[in-house]
């Protein structure tokens, strides 16, 4: 139960992309089992700060309301994360709500995360088909190798990965772990292995895997528990051997 019964926010807010950025206080009503999302939408209803003036409402990313879609990530108390999974009761007040300082903001909370699907078409992380006829079901895959490209796919591009990692920021052009480990999924699959090679060149130049500064910090704050790390080991470990092929002339 929160104190007099009033939940505290300090909201850092931008009016939009070229203004300074400031911050607001909010005390919103307590209710059990509120989230972020819920107390966003209760200020929205009742837009008036801590000091009892009205203001524009906050402007924040949202979509499915079960850590699925990856719209709602922003920074709650210091930590990136989805705010649609952070409750209330969880978190130490006054709650601190910032965007990501990897991306742009867009206003208030809202931050363009066109970097990661710009980075998701470098790798090609898709795979090719031509659509113009029935391809039937596709090959099978072995089940344990399904079991853990199905633990890859679950990578909703939420951007909490890049915000995370020190490597990935203005001054660099590392495409950051999200899209390295797509590279491992589309690669792990018998239809897409056919542009393996190429995709794992895409990681080879600037601001692909040489980038990776190894600081871990990505892993442990992916909230789909996606093994990023272990991607970037198996991705570094086929860089290599791919230079070696390169390197003799050789593509078998
Ligand atoms: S790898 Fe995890 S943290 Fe990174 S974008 Fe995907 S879901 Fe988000
Ligand atoms: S709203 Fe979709 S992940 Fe939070």
């Amino acid at each position: 139960m929160s104190e007099n019964n009033v939940v505290k926010f300090i909201i850092t807010r931008q009016d939009s992309p070229e203004e300074e950025s400031y911050t607001e206080e909010f005390e919103i009503p307590y209710r059990a089992n509120m989230n972020v999302i819920s107390a966003l939408m209760e200020i929205r209803r009742n837009p008036v700060n801590a000091a009892g003036k009205e203001t524009a409402p906050v402007n924040w990313d949202m979509n499915c309301l079960e850590e699925v879609c990856g719209a709602c990530s922003m920074v709650v108390n210091g930590k990136p994360r989805q705010s649609c999974t952070a409750l209330i009761d969880n978190l130490e007040q006054p709650i601190h709500l910032e965007p990501m300082k990897t991306f742009p903001v867009v206003r208030d909370l809202i931050v363009d995360r066109s970097r990661m699907f710009d980075s998701l078409k470098k790798v090609k992380a898709w795979i090719p088909i031509d659509g113009t006829y029935d391809l039937g079901p596709g090959p099978r895959m072995a089940e344990n190798k399904r079991q853990w490209a199905y633990e890859l796919s679950k990578c909703m591009t939420c951007g909490v990965c890049l915000e995370a990692c020190p490597n990935v920021n203005n001054n660099s052009e590392f495409i950051g772990p999200a899209a390295v480990s797509q590279v491992r999924l589309f690669n792990s699959h018998p239809t897409g292995e056919m542009n393996k090679e190429e995709r794992i060149e895409s990681l080879m130049g600037e601001g692909g895997l040489q980038d990776c500064g190894n600081s871990q910090n990505c892993v442990q704050s992916c909230p789909k528990g996606i093994p990023l790390t272990t991607s970037i080991a198996a991705l570094n470990r086929e860089m290599t051997v791919q230079s070696f092929k390169s390197f003799f002339g050789s593509d078998k």
